[in-house]
């Protein structure tokens, strides 16, 4: 009986200990992280991540750091329309140069006129909307309708 009251008190000791153990774990836990969960303000955190050089013109007084959505804004928005031969080649080319998937190719007169003959109004429709293997706007997702009619223009000449 008295290795059984021992076992209980070592055991006791044990358990205790690991108690106070968990403790001080969980409180160093704490300290140790209270730094990140920290409110920061956003111009805290904005300036942490700002780049680390800014470009400067001899002359001019230093520019202030561009504001984030300032620059994605640039990005979206292309600043004049681009002509048709310009969209032709970067987005309609790939098809309508080759012929791939049955596209009507650029200079083959016979394969244009009957499109052309059915009015700008179905030439556009069909562009915008897509048809048969012609995707919607032939790709051409960030085009405005007047940069899309420029290109199907530009189609529509170099095709007679
Ligand atoms: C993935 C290939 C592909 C791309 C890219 C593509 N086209 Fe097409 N396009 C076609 C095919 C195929 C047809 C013929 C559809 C049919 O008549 O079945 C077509 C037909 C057309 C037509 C004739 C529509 C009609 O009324 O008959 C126009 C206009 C046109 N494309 C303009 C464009 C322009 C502008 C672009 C670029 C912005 C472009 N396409 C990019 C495949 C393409």
């Amino acid at each position: 009986m008295s290795d059984d009251k021992s076992f209980y008190t070592t055991f006791f000791y044990i358990m205790g200990g690991l108690a106070i153990g968990c403790v001080i774990l969980i409180i160093l836990a704490s300290n140790l992280t209270s730094e990140v969960a920290e409110y920061k303000p956003e111009e805290v955190v904005v300036g942490n991540i700002r780049p680390v050089g800014n470009v400067r013109v001899a002359g001019e007084s230093e520019p202030e750091p561009a504001a984030p959505m300032a620059v994605a804004a640039v990005d979206t928005a292309p600043a004049e329309p681009r002509s048709g031969e310009m969209i032709y080649n970067s987005k309609c080319m790939s098809c309508h140069t080759t012929g791939a998937a049955g596209a009507p190719k650029l200079g083959d007169a016979a394969a244009w006129a009957p499109r052309v003959a059915a009015g700008k109004d179905s030439l556009m429709a069909n562009a915008i909307n897509g048809l048969n293997a012609m995707p919607p706007k032939g790709l051409c997702m960030d085009c405005s309708d007047d940069e899309l009619w420029a290109a199907i223009d530009y189609i529509v000449l170099n095709s007679q």
